[in-house]
């Protein structure tokens, strides 16, 4: 019993899973690594920005160890930066988050902003998938999380990059899943709907319906999509506002989604209740 006891207490603490987070350092990025590093993932977030000050908050969160890398994933060069810090680390567990919205009338948008939204939320979900699938499938593991949206769901005038961006990160994600089943691999895709974060301001939609519409705090999305993710599940819609508008979208005709949600990138008025009088 005592030789037992013995051998169990003297056993190193088993090495801490190591997770990697894209757009980690703001928003549900930053939720979603908090989140991690609270349920002893040792995580590495991946932004373009800001990486020092997410790092220094989420160490005054946990004890687990977070480190950072400063790359622009809407280049190659970034996106082969953060696989290699990857291999370097063997992360078994992938968030890919990072994600920009571009607003406006399609035939005003600067071009060089809707090809960079598809650099971002389209190629480097590609490149870095790409880069790492391998590795994961021969090591029998590993856990991979898309941040897609609800407005994945439907077409989305004035957001319609964005909105097809999502749909290719929806549709990309379950045909990864349905490939990898049985290597030990699992893709998960997360559906957030309108969450309180910097990317309505960044994409200056702050007068939008949506803009102005209630918001999900990021914390609830990413504990929802983390539990998804441990749970190997398919997807998962966040709260109940995208439960509904994964249902609404169901429902509807193509020209009808159209319509419905080309409202909420609409120019809005403030709600009543926060209207000055
Ligand atoms: N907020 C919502 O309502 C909502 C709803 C559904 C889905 N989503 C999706 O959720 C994801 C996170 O968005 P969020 O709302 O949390 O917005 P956010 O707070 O603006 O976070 C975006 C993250 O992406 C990073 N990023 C942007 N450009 C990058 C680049 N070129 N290279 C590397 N990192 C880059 C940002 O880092 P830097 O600031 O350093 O560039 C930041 O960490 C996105 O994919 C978005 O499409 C958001």
């Amino acid at each position: 019993m005592t030789e037992d006891k013995d051998r169990h207490d003297s056993r190193p603490t088993a090495t801490p899973e190591v997770a990697l987070v894209t757009g980690g350092s703001s928003g549900i990025g930053f939720a979603m690594a908090r989140e991690l590093s609270q349920r002893g993932h040792e995580v590495l977030v991946v932004a373009e920005r800001g990486v020092d000050d997410a790092v220094r908050q989420l160490a005054r969160h946990t004890d687990a160890r977070v480190t950072g890398l400063e790359a622009d994933l809407a280049l190659p060069a970034g996106v082969e930066a953060a696989a290699a810090r990857a291999r370097e680390l063997r992360v078994r567990t992938f968030v890919l988050n990072a994600g920009v919205g571009v607003h406006g009338p399609f035939a005003r948008t600067p071009l060089q902003d809707e090809l960079r939204l598809v650099d971002l939320n389209v190629r480097s979900l590609v490149h870095l998938a790409h880069l790492v699938v391998p590795d994961l499938v021969a090591s029998g593991a590993g856990r991979i999380l898309v941040t897609s949206s609800i407005a994945a769901t439907m077409p989305a005038p004035l957001f319609g990059t964005y909105a097809a961006s999502k749909a290719f990160a929806r549709s990309f994600a379950w045909s990864l899943r349905h490939e990898l089943d049985g290597t030990g691999v699992t893709v998960t895709s997360v559906l957030p709907s309108a969450t309180r974060t910097p990317f309505f301001r960044a994409a200056e939609m702050e007068r939008t319906h949506i803009g102005r519409a209630p918001k999900a705090s990021p914390a609830m999305v990413a504990r929802q999509a983390i539990d998804a993710l441990m749970e190997g599940r398919a997807e998962v819609a966040t709260g109940l506002q995208a439960k509904a508008m994964v249902a609404i979208a169901a429902l509807l005709p193509q020209p009808a989604r159209s319509r419905f949600h080309g409202w909420f990138y609409a120019p809005g008025a403030r709600p009543r209740s926060t209207r000055q009088t």
